[in-house]
């Protein structure tokens, strides 16, 4: 693997070991010292053309824990404000010699374009509305920790389907390590080919929910929508917001996950983010170790030495 640009390339193999690989990490993460020489004298650099919390925090944890450096192009101080394009800061990247770029940004495919363009290796940290691979990997952990496995379970994505890459990163690994993945919402925010991937479709909650043993709820992605997709938020929160209530129809055992950030009582219930089928927290803690699994995958940890302290 030089790169992860999408679970879609990403082979079910490539994916398992990366989830093993995240589960023998989180013994590090609960350490009181929390700090491992695997990557030291590596250099991982990030660059969010889109604001973001979790994914860069997690990203900039997990190389820090492993000893690699993590530096943070923060995309509104640097040139791109003077119009320089993609492809000369890939270029200026690679000059200054990182051994890793993580890349947010708002056009679909622009990992991809920066992966062609630089030898080092890119992570995808979501590119438009494509792929957001490591979130779709760490919503599996989650599942797989919470459910003991991934195949055969009932997965519903719930909510605005179309402008959501963690949407596709979850559909293509979820169903390669053998779940079933329901698209459950309005058909204004079902994606075109909905009837090309390996999913069944609702345009009912109830139905769309039912039985499932893992709701995993999106947040309406407004920044992304045209104006008319919707007749009104309170309209849509009433339909296919997940509360207490509705969440009745699932699995007794059902957990419910959401990449965040979220907009309780629009798409979710406080009630629900708070209560015990929530996983949301588990799900952050989880993407530092599935991060740290990726840049020790990518950066050639196994070349590193590992018995310092
Ligand atoms: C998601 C994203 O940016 O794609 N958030 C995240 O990475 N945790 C989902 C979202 O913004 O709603």
């Amino acid at each position: 693997m030089k790169d992860l640009l999408t679970l879609r390339e990403t082979a079910a193999d490539d994916i398992r070991a990366l989830l093993d690989t995240a589960e023998a990490f989180q013994e590090i993460i609960k350490r009181p010292v929390k700090k491992v020489p695997t990557l030291r004298g590596r250099a991982m650099i990030t660059v969010f053309y889109e604001n973001s919390t979790r994914t860069r925090t997690s990203f900039e944890m997990a190389a820090k824990i492993m000893s690699a450096e993590a530096i943070n192009i923060s995309v509104a101080q640097s040139s791109v404000t003077k119009g320089e394009c993609l492809k000369d800061t890939m270029l200026t990247l690679q000059a200054l010699k990182a051994d890793c770029l993580v890349i947010r940004h708002s056009s679909s495919g622009a990992a991809q374009f920066a992966a062609e363009r630089i030898g080092i290796p890119v992570v995808n940290a979501g590119d438009g509305r494509h792929e957001h691979p490591t979130q779709g990997l760490l919503d599996m952990l989650t599942i797989k920790q919470a459910k003991g496995r991934l195949d055969g379970l009932n997965v519903a994505i719930v909510g605005d389907i179309t402008h959501s890459r963690v949407a596709r990163s979850n559909i293509w690994g979820l169903t390669k390590l053998g779940a079933n993945v329901r698209l459950v919402g309005p058909s204004t925010l079902m994606p075109p080919d909905a009837d090309r991937l390996p999913v069944k479709v609702f345009n009912n909650l109830k139905e769309g929910i039912a039985g499932a043993d893992v709701v995993n709820v999106l947040r309406l992605q407004l920044e992304r929508m045209d104006k008319g997709l919707l007749p009104s938020i309170r309209e849509y929160s009433r339909l296919f917001g997940i509360s207490a209530n509705s969440l009745k129809a699932a699995d007794s055992d059902v957990i419910v996950l959401h990449p965040g950030p979220l907009n309780r009582g629009v798409e979710i219930s406080a009630e629900v983010a708070d209560s015990a089928a929530s996983a949301i927290e588990t799900q952050i803690s989880n993407g530092v170790a599935v991060r740290m699994a990726v840049l020790y995958t990518l950066m050639g940890g196994a070349g590193a030495p590992t018995t310092e302290v």
